[in-house]
This record gives structure tokens, sequence and C-alpha cells, in this order.
């Protein structure tokens, strides 16, 4: 798979990861579905894998489901609360899920981002993170996004994009290719709740073999100022479907895509 290098840290990755909202927010019963999903992304190629507190016990699945391959995975997950106290819980909670460390730390909606970044980076600076981040999914807050963009204190930004939600090109995404910041996408497919749905068989033929989801990761990818893209299954086949090398399109193919996303 294409890899990308996560803006100024230097980090190449592989351009598919794995969201895990709502997918992975599974009982201890079913941790044989979510390691079925993630062992089939993994085997595909996909390295990043994103989580939250906010995602129910999510983070504990996914931590259970990396045994054995924590070292070659990338794990970016979020703080998501209104006090230092309870974010400091959160992350010793993912230091127990994620093996004592966690790759990229979010913070998550932009809640409390002043405070949570003033004890993440000496977290960071004590090894127990490796790189900060911060996430939106609403364009009502891309102006406070920039701003701690400005800051200089993150490495990367995580935002929707897809071709029925594109508020990111206008401001976020030339300012995170200045800066040098990753960007990671959610949503690629339209959203958990609201996929894009996929148009008949026969109009997507200009595009050769590529599903409807292939065609919108590539769609995303396709502008180079996005890193990688995390798309959430609870599907083992749809995880290899992602991971699959995603399309390179041109304008044509991309205008096609608008086109039949209805956007
Ligand atoms: N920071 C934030 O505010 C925020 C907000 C939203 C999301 N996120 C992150 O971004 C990730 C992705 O966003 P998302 O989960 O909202 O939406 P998404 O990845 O755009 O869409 C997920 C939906 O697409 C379906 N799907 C996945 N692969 C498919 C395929 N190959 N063919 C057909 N359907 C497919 C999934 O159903 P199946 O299970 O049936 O495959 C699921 O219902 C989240 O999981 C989360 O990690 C962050």
């Amino acid at each position: 798979m294409e890899r990308r290098t996560l803006g100024r840290t230097g980090v190449e990755i592989p351009v598919v990861g794995l969201g895990t909202w709502a997918t992975l927010d599974l009982a201890d019963a079913e941790q044989k579905v979510a390691d079925a999903v993630v062992g089939a992304a993994f085997e595909a190629g996909t390295r990043l894998a994103d989580s939250s507190p906010m995602y129910g016990r999510a983070e504990r699945v996914l931590g259970r489901a990396l045994a054995g391959r924590r070292e070659e995975a990338l794990v970016a997950t979020k703080i998501w609360a209104r006090s230092v106290e309870e974010g400091r819980a959160q992350l010793a909670d993912q230091l127990g899920f994620f093996a004592g460390r966690v790759d990229l730390e979010q913070v998550h909606n932009l809640v409390a981002w002043h405070e949570h970044l003033d004890w993440l980076e000496r977290e960071r600076d004590a090894g127990r993170v490796r790189f900060l981040g911060a996430t939106h999914y609403s364009p009502g807050s891309f102006d406070e996004l920039a701003r701690v963009m400005r800051t200089g204190r993150i490495d990367a930004i995580q935002i929707p994009l897809n071709p029925r939600e594109r508020e990111a090109e206008r401001e976020l995404l030339p300012l995170a290719e200045e800066l040098g910041l990753g960007v990671i996408v959610m949503r690629p497919l339209g959203g958990a709740g609201s996929p894009i749905p996929a148009p008949p068989r026969h109009e997507l033929a200009p595009l050769g073999t590529v599903t409807w989801a292939q065609a919108l990761l590539g769609w995303a990818l396709s502008d180079p100022r996005v890193t990688v893209v995390i798309p959430a299954t609870r599907n083992p086949e749809h995880a290899r479907e992602n991971a699959a090398s995603p399309p390179r399109l041109g304008p044509e193919e991309r205008s096609l895509i608008e086109r039949l996303a209805g956007s």
C-alpha cells in the first residue's frame, strides 16, 4: 500500500487506517469480531488505528485486538475530558490498553484543548505519548482548530473529508500543508450514520473494477495534503476491500465521483 509522511513527524504510514467509532464498541464475548476486523485490516497493510474514550469499549477492544501487533501499529486515540484530572485518568487507561504508549494523542473535539496540551506535552517529553493532535468534526469549529494549528503545539489534525463534506479544503488543508501537519480523514465514506449511497454498478464503469468504497477513499487520497483515511467497519471483508490499494484518481475521475455522490 502507498505510504505517506505524517507531516513533520517524519513517520511514514500506509494511507488507509482503521476507525473504531461504533464498530468496535463490543462486549467481551464479541472480541472475536474485533480480532477478525483488525486482523484483516493489518494483514492488508493497515497500520494506523484511531479510537477515543468517547467510543464506549472500543479502546479496550482495540487494545486486545492489537495484542501481538502492537509494535507495528500506530495507535491514534484521544483525550475527551472537561478537566485535566479526567484527561489524565483517560491516558492512564490507554497506557494499559496499548502496552504503555500512545502514538498520537489527539484532543477530541477541541474540548479544553489549552489545558490538555499543557500536560500532554509533558507526557510526550516523558515518552508515554509520541505525537500530539487535535480533531473536530464540525465546520463551525474549524476556525478554532486553525488557531490550535497555528500554536505550533500539534503534529496532526483529524477532520472530515468526503464529496459531501469539503469545508476543510477551504482553510485547514492549505494551513496543514503550510505548517507541515499530518492530516487524518474521518468519515471518508460519509460517516457511520450516513454513508454516501453507492450508485448503480454501471455508473462506476469508467473507474474500472473499483468498488464505491474504494472510489470514495481514492477521492479523499487524491488530495496530496491528506496523509491517511480511517474508514470504520465491523466487517473483515470491508476491511480488506478498504485497505486494497485505493485507486489513483485524476480530475475527471474525481468529478465523476462527486457527481455520483450527489455533491
Ligand atoms: N473526532 C471526531 O469527531 C470523529 C467523528 C467521526 C469519526 N471519527 C473517526 O473516523 C472514523 C471513520 O468515520 P465514521 O466511522 O464516522 O464513518 P465512515 O468510516 O465514513 O463510515 C463507516 C460506515 O461505512 C461502512 N463501511 C465501511 N467500509 C465499507 C465498505 N467497504 N463497503 C460498504 N460499507 C462500508 C461501515 O459499515 P460496516 O461495518 O457494515 O462495514 C460503517 O457503517 C471513526 O470510526 C472514528 O475513528 C472521528
